[in-house]
């Protein structure tokens, strides 16, 4: 089972985004087959080269990841996106509308070894995205080819939105953080699956269903419901995104030695005996609270409290991808087994 392959110790270097050379020093080490961590717009991601087997295998043991779930391939434009997957009239309409940005899109892999099969967990699709972030984009050109990148946490474990969450979990274990402080967006991309008859939401993420609809001209369906259902992602697992402590989600009241996640100010019965309270977004703002949901849960789960109640969110625009990624962190964990370790 991966996650019990021993990665050789490796000294993790922090490099600096705001030195004129670190973008350099990251895209040599990309192109010696090293694992560099870079900042996306949404989270920070765990990078290699996606030609590169050797690479990709070293990337999943690191994150103790099994290698079924495939990777989103990052390229630094449109153009090279279309060198590695077959691009229809939705995928050219959203790539121009939403790109450089926080969308996934799943379409037909046609990139020869541009992305190797591991990297696309042996699948005949592959995840692409242009992020929209400077060192990020500076990164993949730099380096020259597609750029694998999961989220840089352990397997199962909460995505990092700093470079230092980003050392929690994987110092020793990867060869460079590239550190640009604080992710804006804070959830991961939206994917959306191109590859049947309509497009399906996979995951609901940074890009708000609705803009997608919209530029799409018609409603979005999810992955799970309606007739035609299909799977979801391969990597979305009950429980994910998840932090040492407990979690109870739509919260009327705290409860003894629990802290308190909560939201524009809502103070709910038995908050003033709260372990500690931590307000996502004072003012009520919907894409503050994003920014800032896996960096809360980690300081949470920092102060050692054993559970976490947290008040009912708004559902619209990015509420959707905070509740998907609530409810994961608070499902059930059964002991991953190897078929069943999430990513
Ligand atoms: O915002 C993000 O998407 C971040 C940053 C680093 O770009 N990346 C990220 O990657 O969240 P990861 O590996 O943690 O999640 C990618 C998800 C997985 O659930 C995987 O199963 C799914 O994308 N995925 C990748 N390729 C796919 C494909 N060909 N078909 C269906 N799902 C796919
Ligand atoms: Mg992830």
């Amino acid at each position: 089972m991966v996650s019990t392959v021993p990665s050789a110790a490796r000294v993790t270097r922090l490099l600096d985004a705001a030195r004129p050379e670190a973008v350099a020093e990251a895209a040599r080490l990309l192109a010696a087959s090293s694992l560099v961590a870079f900042p996306t717009e949404t989270v920070y991601g765990l990078g290699a080269d996606a030609s590169d087997p050797a690479a990709v295998a070293a990337l999943y043991a690191a994150k103790g990841r099994p290698a079924f779930n495939p990777l989103i391939a990052h390229t630094a434009d449109v153009a090279a996106a279309r060198r590695l997957g077959r691009f229809g009239p939705a995928a050219e309409r959203l790539a121009e509308h939403f790109w450089p940005g926080p969308l996934t899109l799943v379409v037909p892999y046609i990139g020869g070894d541009g992305a190797c099969d591991l990297a696309r967990a042996g699948l005949s699709t592959i995840g692409l995205r242009v992020p929209a972030h400077p060192a990020a984009l500076a990164l993949i050109s730099a380096f020259g080819g597609a750029v694998v990148a999961p989220s840089a946490n352990r397997s199962g474990r909460v995505s990092p939105t700093t470079a230092a969450h980003v050392m929690e979990d994987l110092a020793g274990r990867i060869d460079a953080v590239l550190d640009a402080g604080p992710t804006r967006v804070g959830v991961e991309s939206t994917i959306l699956d191109l590859t049947g008859e309509t497009p399906v939401l996979l995951r609901p993420g940074g890009l708000a269903r609705d803009a997608i609809a919209a530029a799409l001209g018609h409603p979005v369906a999810s992955a799970g419901g309606g007739a035609d259902a299909r799977p979801l992602a391969p990597g979305r697992l009950a429980s994910h995104y998840a932090p040492r402590a407990l979690l109870r989600l739509d919260a009327a009241e705290v409860r003894p030695g629990e802290a308190l996640l909560t939201f524009a100010g809502a103070h709910p019965p038995g908050s003033d005996s709260a372990a500690e309270i931590l307000d996502l977004s004072p003012a009520g703002d919907l894409m503050e609270a994003a920014a800032r949901l896996y960096g809360a849960l980690r300081a949470l789960d920092a102060t050692g409290v054993g559970a976490i109640c947290v008040v009912p969110l708004p559902r619209s625009g990015l509420g959707e991808a905070m509740a998907d990624r609530l409810a994961r962190a608070a499902a059930p964990r059964p002991e991953p087994t190897d078929s069943e370790i999430p990513a």
